[in-house]
């Protein structure tokens, strides 16, 4: 393996500007996340980039310590919008949401940044609004194109948004839907969306919300895709910058746990709904501007990278076999971080096509589609997609009745069984 260049140390802040880290945690160097591979009799050219996570001490951004190029990254993306009833329920919502909430209806304008494979804008699409997508990754264009849903393959900037607005018109909704974390230059992206705006516009971000973050110590979606890890308060700072205010915020569990922040412009029509400052307040609250607070979550990152091998080498000790539930990208940094690879884990199942058939990146555990489980069922299954417990669950009724076990890797490593109520979680 070899650590090369197209990764760059972080040094001012992209909220601020500042340069006063507090350091979090270091994760060593991995393999990027979505970099999923040909099987192959040796991975000695597999690269290897720094993974390490820094909280601003003035604006309480945690970042990752560095950037990976993004030309690197997304031009061609393994990672596909999920089709599980959670998130297809989940994008229905939101184009529920937001569109009572902000007074769209047909012939509204929507642009979608990483809008993937379009299913989100599909649900837009459906309620007789114009959707555009726009999104960098070459592979995924066609697929978008075949769900009814048109895209711009390119990335999002000052430039684009003026080129949209004056080509197509202003939009009367920008959604991001987890990909806000993932651009470096955010004062690029805020002026792009100023531009593209119309003056009732309103800007949707979803991101990972870093409450859930810390509160369940879910450290592997620390990955290089995800630059910021953002609370309301530090969004807020942000965008009053470029001129743009916080005007409503909804908490939601998908993905471990998110928040959608609604910005508009400042001296625009939308009043800031009171669920804006009772965030702020919580997040006061909770230790998001206190050091300790960072310390603590270090430290059970700590313990989980230390129990979560152990318990799988125990139990492989006792003969017991053990396969990967899903292989998500955040899977791999639990993977590759703790140091779990073909040993402990002898296939991962995951119903993405592009995955199947490669293997993980790091660990190299290979990737099977969900009937080679049932063909040779594991004593367990690491719940790398915990996410989805709910409804991995649900689904593997048979598994559980039938005596297999399932392993949560977070908040905390623990076996868990049929009518075990942390199975509920
Ligand atoms: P996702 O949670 O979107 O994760 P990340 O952002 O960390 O990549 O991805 C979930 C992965 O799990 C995806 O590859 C699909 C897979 N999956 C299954 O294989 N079976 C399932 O039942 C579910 C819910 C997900
Ligand atoms: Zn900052």
């Amino acid at each position: 393996m070899n650590t090369a260049d197209g990764v760059r140390r972080v040094t001012a802040c992209r909220v601020c500007g500042a340069d006063d880290w507090l350091p979090v945690v270091d994760l060593g160097s991995v393999p990027l996340a979505n970099n999923y591979l040909d099987p192959a009799a040796s991975y000695a050219d597999e690269r290897t980039f720094p993974l390490g996570a820094q909280s601003c001490r003035s604006c309480r951004l945690m970042s990752l310590t560095h950037v990976v190029d993004p030309e690197l990254l997304y031009r061609d993306y393994a990672y596909v919008t999920s089709e599980s009833v959670t998130i297809t329920r989940h994008m229905r919502w939101v184009a529920e949401l937001l569109g009572t909430r902000f007074g769209l209806g047909p012939g509204s304008f929507v642009v979608e940044l990483g809008s993937n494979t379009g299913q989100q804008l599909v649900e837009f699409q459906r309620a007789g609004m114009r959707g555009l997508g726009v999104d960098p990754a070459r592979n995924l264009a066609g697929r978008a194109a075949a769900n009814g849903v048109q895209t711009l393959v390119e990335f999002f900037d000052a430039d684009l948004g003026r080129r949209i607005a004056r080509e197509r018109g202003h939009a009367d909704l920008v959604l991001g839907r987890h990909v806000f974390g993932h651009v470096d230059d955010l004062a690029g992206l805020a002026e792009g969306v100023r531009e593209l705006l119309s003056p009732r516009g309103v800007f949707a971000i979803e991101v990972p919300y870093l409450l859930d973050l810390l509160d369940q110590t879910a450290f592997d979606t620390i990955y290089h895709e995800h630059l910021s890890y953002l609370c309301v308060s530090t969004m807020a700072t942000l965008f009053a910058r470029f001129g743009l205010r916080v005007v409503d915020v909804e908490r939601t569990a998908v993905h471990g746990g998110s928040v959608v922040v609604v910005v508009a412009r400042a001296e625009g029509p939308w009043p800031t709904r009171p669920s804006v400052d009772r965030l702020v307040e919580l997040e006061r609250a909770a230790g998001v501007f206190d050091d300790g607070t960072y310390g603590h979550f270090s430290r059970r990152v700590a313990l989980i990278r230390a129990e979560l091998p152990q318990l799988l080498r125990d139990l492989r000790a006792g003969g017991a076999t053990i396969a990967g539930y899903g292989a998500p990208a955040k899977g791999n940094t639990v993977l590759t971080t703790c140091g779990i690879g073909r040993d402990e884990v002898s296939f991962c199942i995951d119903t993405t096509d592009l995955k199947q058939g490669k293997v993980l990146p790091g660990s190299h555990i290979p990737v099977e589609v969900p009937a080679h489980a049932r063909a040779n069922p594991p004593d367990y299954f690491l719940l790398l997609a915990w996410n989805y417990t709910d409804e991995i669950v649900r689904r593997e009724r048979e598994f559980l009745a039938g005596g297999g076990r399932f392993i949560r890797p977070i908040p905390h490593p623990a076996v868990v069984a049929a009518g075990d109520s942390a199975m509920a979680g």
